[in-house]
This record gives structure tokens, sequence and C-alpha cells, in this order.
């Protein structure tokens, strides 16, 4: 995809940091008006900012918190508020949580579950039927290898992931033809702010990779119409072992990474 001053918009959720900020730039560099969602807003306001600056593109950065009922509606009526269609719905807002289910409060697995589930399906059942229409546009849901296999001690996060890969895989073959593209982006263990949120970092022997290399591989992959990206070495060991190890002992030994330990 080259630069293009006149394309219709690109909305990024938990555009504010991390992964989604990096989706941001690399997204103004190629010339889209952006609309950024988080609930930071000086975050929100220095990525609007350095953008305008190195792009000159424009740039909507608003206050929406996507864990609470109904925000996929105010996510669509902020875009409606813009002049041009919409071309790129990037899904990527979300957050961690480690430790024994019994452990978690219901409020935090409700916010999760509301904003890596009824967010998402709900977002792209607002933006999809006018890409159809247009014949064109694209939507990135970025899930992780966390939801290649049930993962205790993150039961809930693998398992709204693994929500988010069998959702985005089978619509993207359903609107194939429509001329839509729908990646489900898969990073493994990547160096932002998620793992403070957590509040633990599992072990990670081979070390993290950046938001540069998840977003490249997202974006170029993207060009070429892929529907499903994994990056890192998590995903590709989970592959491998999963055509020789029995599921059981792949869970137990998913576990064994993630189990917080004392010390941590
Ligand atoms: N880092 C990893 O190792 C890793 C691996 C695989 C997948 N992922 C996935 O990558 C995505 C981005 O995570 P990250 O690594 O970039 O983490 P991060 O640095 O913590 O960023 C998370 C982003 O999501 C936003 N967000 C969180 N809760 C929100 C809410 N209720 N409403 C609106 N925005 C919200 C945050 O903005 P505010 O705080 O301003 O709301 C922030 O912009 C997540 O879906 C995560 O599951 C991460």
């Amino acid at each position: 995809m080259s630069r293009n001053q006149h394309q219709g918009l690109a909305i990024v959720t938990g555009g504010s940091r991390g992964i989604g900020a990096e989706y941001a730039q690399r997204l103004a560099d190629r010339g889209y008006p952006l609309l950024l969602v988080g609930r930071d807003k000086d975050q929100l306001h220095q990525v609007r900012e350095r953008l305008i600056r190195d792009y000159h593109v424009e740039v909507i950065a608003e206050c929406l918190d996507l864990s609470v009922a109904g925000a996929s509606h105010q996510l669509f009526a902020l875009a409606q508020q813009h002049k041009t269609h919409i071309d790129m719905l990037v899904n990527n807002a979300g957050f961690g949580m480690y430790g024994a289910f019994t452990d978690m409060p219901m409020s935090r697995i409700r916010e999760m579950l509301q904003l890596h589930i009824n967010t998402v399906v709900e977002s792209t059942r607002l933006f999809l039927p006018a890409m159809i229409e247009r014949r064109s546009g694209a939507i990135i849901n970025v899930a992780s290898v966390a939801g290649f296999l049930p993962i205790p001690f993150m039961a809930e996060y693998a398992a709204t992931k693994a929500f988010l890969i069998s959702f985005s895989e089978a619509l993207a073959e359903e609107v194939r033809e429509a001329g839509i593209t729908i990646q489900t982006c898969c990073p493994g263990s990547t160096d932002t702010n998620f793992h403070n949120t957590a509040g633990h970092r599992p072990a990670n022997p081979l070390g993290s990779q950046t938001v540069q290399d998840v977003v490249q591989a997202s974006l170029t992959g993207l060009d070429k119409h892929h529907s499903r990206i994994t990056v890192g070495w998590q995903g590709w060991l989970s592959d491998r072992f999963s055509r020789f190890l029995p599921r059981t002992m792949m869970i137990r030994m998913a576990g064994n990474q993630v189990k917080p330990r004392t010390r941590d």
C-alpha cells in the first residue's frame, strides 16, 4: 500500500501506546487520517501531536472506555462524524490478567469479556456492512498466540483470544469475495506495558519482540491479504509441538510457563 493522502479513515483502538501506537504511526506513514481511542487522555494527546508533526495527517484522538457496554456504538458515532468512509478498523485494545481464576475479581473478568469479545464483535457488525457495500476495507483483530491453546493461570485471557481467532478467521472467509480483508494478528510476547498492567511477566527464555516487528508483519501481511499473522517464537513452538505432543501435555507445559512464582 503506497502513501495516499486521499484514503478513508483508519481507526485504531488502544492507539495510546504499545502495539496500537505503532499501528497508528505506520498507518499515518501510509497517509491515513486516523481516529485513535483509548482511556488515557494525555498519552492519546501525545501520540496525536507526534503523528500530526511527523506525518502531516489528520488525527482525531478520543477518550473512550471500550470495556463498557455500548462503547462500540459510541465508536461508530465518532467515526461517522468524519467526512470520509472507513477504510480500516484495528481492534487492538486489550489487557492481560495472570493468576488463579478464582482470585480474579469478577468485575475485571467482565471488563475483559466486554473489551476483547463484545466490543470487537459489535464494532465489526457496525463497520463491516459499509465496507462490503464499497467492496473495499480491512479489519485487523489483534489476538495473541495465547489463543492457540488453553492456558492455565491465564484461562480467561487465552479463551477470549481463542474466540477472536475463530471469529475473525471465519469472517475472513465469509467476506473474502467481497474484497475485504479480515486479519487476525497473533503476536507472541512483545515489549510493551502489557505485562505491567497484567501484574506479572511469565518466564520468557527466548525474549520478546518489538512492536515494530509485530506491526510490520501485520501490515505486510495485510498488503498480501493474509488472514492470519503469527509473530514470534511462541507461536512457532506451539505450532510445531502440537504436531506430536498430546494436548493435555501442551496445556500443562503452558501453565507451567505462565504460573506465577512466589518470587514474582
Ligand atoms: N504485549 C504482548 O506481549 C502481547 C502479546 C500478544 C497480544 N497482545 C495484544 O496486543 C494488544 C495491545 O496490547 P499492548 O501489548 O500494546 O499493551 P499495552 O501497551 O498495555 O496497550 C494496551 C492498549 O489498549 C488500551 N486499552 C486497554 N483497555 C482499554 C479500554 N477499556 N478501553 C479502551 N482502550 C483500552 C490502552 O489504552 P488506555 O490505557 O489509554 O485505555 C492501550 O492503548 C492487546 O489486545 C493484547 O492482548 C499483546
